[in-house]
């Protein structure tokens, strides 16, 4: 054994999965995990800059660190942050402590980067600006009852706020055969939840396999719960709301993160989609699938939104009732088109978040009133004493009392009250 290794992962799915792979290059170097970073002599950040906030959480941890940190720990930043023109070299001044900062098309060869500087202790910044070679990394994955599957990396979509594809390239996807063949492998390994990664699931390609195709490829002859994000509404086919209803495996739920309820900012978003377009997607999904839990993502305060803009965004999250949406304000991403745009003022942005997350809050209060009664199939993924935690069908969160269920069953229960958006449930005959 070298010594042991502490890793801090911010932002997406995908990041946390990437940080798995990060380990395992790590495990693979001869080092073990440890949970206290105080203990760790190699310790990584894998960062985010989807928004300001973000990238200031990394910059305070980072601080916090350097205090604590043992003598001679390497500390490495990769990640999203990194990947930014300059940002490296911004880092590498502003926190001298940092021994090695990569990127993320280079993060694969974390291994030789911290040979290299435990061999010679000369610091590492090293940033590519493109993928050069594509690599499959042995993933340490969580032991957790989900485990998680990339079938494409990057993104195309240049939405005007959205630093993500200038972070991580254009779109890559992995080929068919290695993503059937590693979801065969987790269920057999004791997984009994796999959700596929992609930034826009639904333009997967490879040869002439579509997404649709793939899902109908995963549709193995096991009990194992499926699931995919993010979905882009744009490319959201009937076939896919179809492979939905028919499916024995998929998870009825959908995250379609409709960003805006105004098509002035859709369009000025690079969305390529309108707000009927959308409400008619989401009224077919309905149609095939009546019981799909739905999810969103929402932005407010995007360059030059209007009361009325808001006020359709407003419109839309109570016409749709998501069961759970995930709301933001707009951060100016420099580098992004939006970022030249005219910004609005704190003040009215965030004015706007408080009613949005108000309607939301009654609205998912209302809906786990609505279940009260209901019987779900739930998949623990936790259990505290004899209080098992999981998630129905549809992707609401349910908690219940059993002595006899693990971890990884699938239990039939009843909810019997919601305490706001609370469920409990007990089990049902
Ligand atoms: N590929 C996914 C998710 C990308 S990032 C998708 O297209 O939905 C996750 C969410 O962060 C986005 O859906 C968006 O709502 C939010 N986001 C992205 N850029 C942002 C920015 N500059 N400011 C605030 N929120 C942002
Ligand atoms: Fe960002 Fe848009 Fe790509 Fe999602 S689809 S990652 S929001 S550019
Ligand atoms: Fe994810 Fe943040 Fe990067 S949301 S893709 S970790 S910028």
């Amino acid at each position: 054994m070298k010594g042991c290794y502490h890793i801090h992962t911010y932002g997406c799915q995908m990041n946390v999965h990437e940080s798995e792979k990060l380990a395992g290059i790590l495990e693979t170097c001869g080092f073990v995990a440890c949970d206290d970073v105080k203990d760790a002599d190699i310790i990584v950040m894998n960062t985010c800059c989807v928004r300001e906030t973000a990238e200031t959480k990394v910059l305070g941890h980072l601080g916090r660190i350097k205090s604590i940190k043992k003598s001679g720990a390497v500390l490495v930043v990769c990640g999203c942050m990194t990947q930014q023109p300059g940002a490296a070299e911004k880092l590498a001044k502003r926190c001298a402590f940092v021994d090695i900062i990569i990127g993320t098309f280079n993060q694969h060869l974390l291994g030789e980067y911290v040979d290299t500087f435990l061999g010679t202790g000369t610091r590492i910044i090293d940033v590519w600006d493109k993928e050069r070679e594509v690599s499959d990394t042995p993933a340490v994955r969580a032991q957790n009852v989900n485990a998680w599957v990339n079938i494409m990396y990057g993104c195309n979509n240049f939405c005007t706020y959205c630093i993500v594809p200038y972070v991580r390239g254009r779109e890559r996807c992995r080929p068919v055969d290695d993503i059937v063949s590693d979801v065969e492998r987790l269920i057999a390994s004791g997984h009994r939840q796999i959700t596929l990664l992609g930034q826009n699931v639904n333009s997967y390609r490879y040869g002439d396999v579509d997404f649709v195709g793939l899902l109908k490829m995963l549709e193995l002859d096991k009990k194992y719960r499926l699931k995919f994000m993010t979905s882009h509404p744009k490319d959201f086919s009937p076939a896919l709301a179809e492979r939905i209803a028919q499916s024995k495996v998929l998870s009825h739920n959908l995250h379609l993160p409709v960003q805006a309820g105004s098509d002035r900012i859709l369009a000025a978003m690079n969305r390529h989609y309108t707000r009927g377009e959308y409400l008619d997607k989401i009224a077919a999904v309905r149609s095939v699938v009546p019981d799909i839990g739905l999810s969103s993502d929402v932005m407010v305060g995007f360059p030059t939104e209007t009361e009325d803009d808001f006020a359709q965004t407003l419109d839309l999250v109570q016409q749709v009732e998501y069961n759970n949406l995930f709301m933001f304000i707009y951060s100016r991403r420099s580098g992004t088109p939006a970022a030249d745009m005219p910004q609005l003022d704190y003040k009215t942005k965030q004015a706007r978040i408080d009613s949005l997350i108000k309607a939301q809050f009654e609205i998912s209060k209302s809906i786990a009133n609505g279940y009260i009664g209901k019987n779900f199939e739930v998949l623990v993924a936790e259990k505290k004493g004899n209080t098992c935690f999981g998630k129905a069908q549809n992707d609401a969160a349910i908690s219940f009392e059993s002595d006899t269920a693990n971890i990884g069953d699938f239990v039939n229960v009843k909810v019997v009250s919601a305490k706001n958006a609370n469920l409990k449930g007990e089990v049902a005959e």
